[in-house]
């Protein structure tokens, strides 16, 4: 029988993916020989560049989204994210994750000051819709013919009245397709702002799209039978119950939360750059949203009903399909035809379920056998590689590590030498 994808080489992982229709050979020999970016490419991304960062690629297993099985590409300098998250998908594999999108829209801000009346200048604008609507139609066509471009306007008053700060804020909220969006929203910003300058007689602070994308929220949600919670030390009751005050806490208490969340972003990110997309922009709009009380707090919501554990996990998640980076990494492209999404929408619903996946797998260790277990042993291997281990003796050092009651580099030394002695 064949071993287990985990215990299989790289080439021989490859080889799987292959064989289940999740790379084809041109993909496969990009992954083999793992070549550095053409340095045209590389260059033309950006300034001043002088070699190349490489990082892990792994693929998460076991996926079932809106009832499509999925491999997924993640790209992780962090032991246990991946098998963490394989780890979750699998536990929620009957099931599987559900996901909903209401819309996607991007948003681009007008920031004008020194306006001598807001009210007057907010009606304004409210009355000039048409034009507005036809000056960003004639700034960027090409969006517009291919169903996108500007979809409404909302005026903001921004007033800090004890030091008689204030600002009139105008929203274009445009559909930017597949793209992440960035370039269009700016040109779509040029092309307004005169006008709306005129219009309110008033100065220009600044024009730029915003990362806190209100207008593009998409949830992830499962529901995980206490059944498949079960462990031989726990009852899947008591780890739902857990769960549930685990998230409960991180809701409460900013500290938590921000451990709480950088466990999704771990999952998160990681689809986010082996799909070519900008992790700043997601992590910005994310935290943001978690922000949205009042108190930054946990972004993930859990629950029991009946016989379930049910999570939810919503957020702005601005990813691209097409377009910038993701046109010109080939990785990004492999990552992209791997997981067979065909839409921006597409793949954030993939991202978020990743999230969601990730934040479930580091509450269920938390409360159960606590995080350091799976970490350890992930820890094993990294540690035979900073001591010095080569090819089969990773493994082999690996393996004795994890038999270890103490983990460091002194023993790891120690062991290595036994090895090869
Ligand atoms: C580690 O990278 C992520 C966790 O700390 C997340 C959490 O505490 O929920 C395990």
């Amino acid at each position: 029988m064949e071993p287990k994808f985990y215990k299989q080489t790289r080439i021989e992982r490859i080889q799987t993916l292959i064989q289940e229709g999740f790379l084809n050979e041109k993909q496969a020999e990009l992954f083999i020989d793992n070549p550095l970016l053409d340095d045209a490419v590389a260059n033309s991304l950006i300034e001043n560049q002088v070699t190349q960062f490489p990082l892990p690629l792994g693929v998460a297993r076991n996926f079932k989204i809106d009832g499509q099985k999925m491999t997924i590409p993640m790209v992780v300098e962090e032991p246990s994210v991946i098998a963490a998250c394989s780890n979750a998908a699998k536990i929620m594999k009957t099931k599987g994750f559900s996901t909903n999108i209401k819309k996607r829209e991007m948003i681009g801000q007008i920031i004008l000051k020194e306006i001598p009346d807001l009210e007057i200048a907010k009606q304004a604008i409210l009355d000039q819709r048409e034009t507005i609507f036809k000056l960003a139609e004639e700034s960027h066509p090409s969006i517009v013919s291919r169903g996108g471009g500007l979809k409404d306007i909302s005026v903001r008053l921004i007033e800090q009245t004890h030091l008689s700060h204030s600002f009139l804020t105008i929203h274009l909220m445009v559909d930017v397709k597949d793209a992440m969006g960035a370039n269009i929203i700016n040109t779509i910003l040029e092309g307004v702002t005169p006008f709306i300058l005129e219009l309110t007689t008033g100065a220009s602070l600044m024009s730029i799209l915003s990362n806190y994308n209100t207008e593009c929220l998409v949830t992830a949600t499962c529901c995980v039978p206490f059944s498949e919670l079960t462990t031989s030390d726990f009852s899947g009751y008591d780890i739902a119950k857990k769960i549930v005050e685990a998230n409960t806490y991180a809701k409460l208490d900013p500290y938590r939360a921000a451990t709480h969340n950088k466990g999704i972003m771990n999952g998160i990110d990681s689809v986010v750059i082996a799909t070519g997309n900008d992790p700043r922009a997601v992590e910005a709009g994310a935290h943001a949203y978690a922000s949205r009380h009042g108190q930054y707090e946990a972004m993930t919501n859990w629950e029991i009903s009946k016989d379930c554990l049910i999570g939810e996990l919503t957020l702005p998640m601005a990813v691209g399909s097409v377009g910038g980076a993701i046109s010109v990494l080939p990785m990004a492209k492999v990552s992209l035809d791997m997981l067979n999404v065909s839409s921006s929408e597409e793949l954030a619903r993939v991202v978020m379920c990743v999230g969601l996946a990730q934040n479930f797998a580091a509450l269920k260790a938390l409360v159960t056998v606590g995080i350091q277990k799976g970490h350890m042993n992930l820890h094993a291997s990294s540690l035979a590689i900073q001591v010095g281990a080569k090819d089969e003796e990773i493994a082999i050092l690996t393996k004795l590590l994890r038999k270890e009651a103490k983990m460091n580099s002194m023993v790891a030394k120690e062991l290595l030498e036994k090895i090869r002695s």
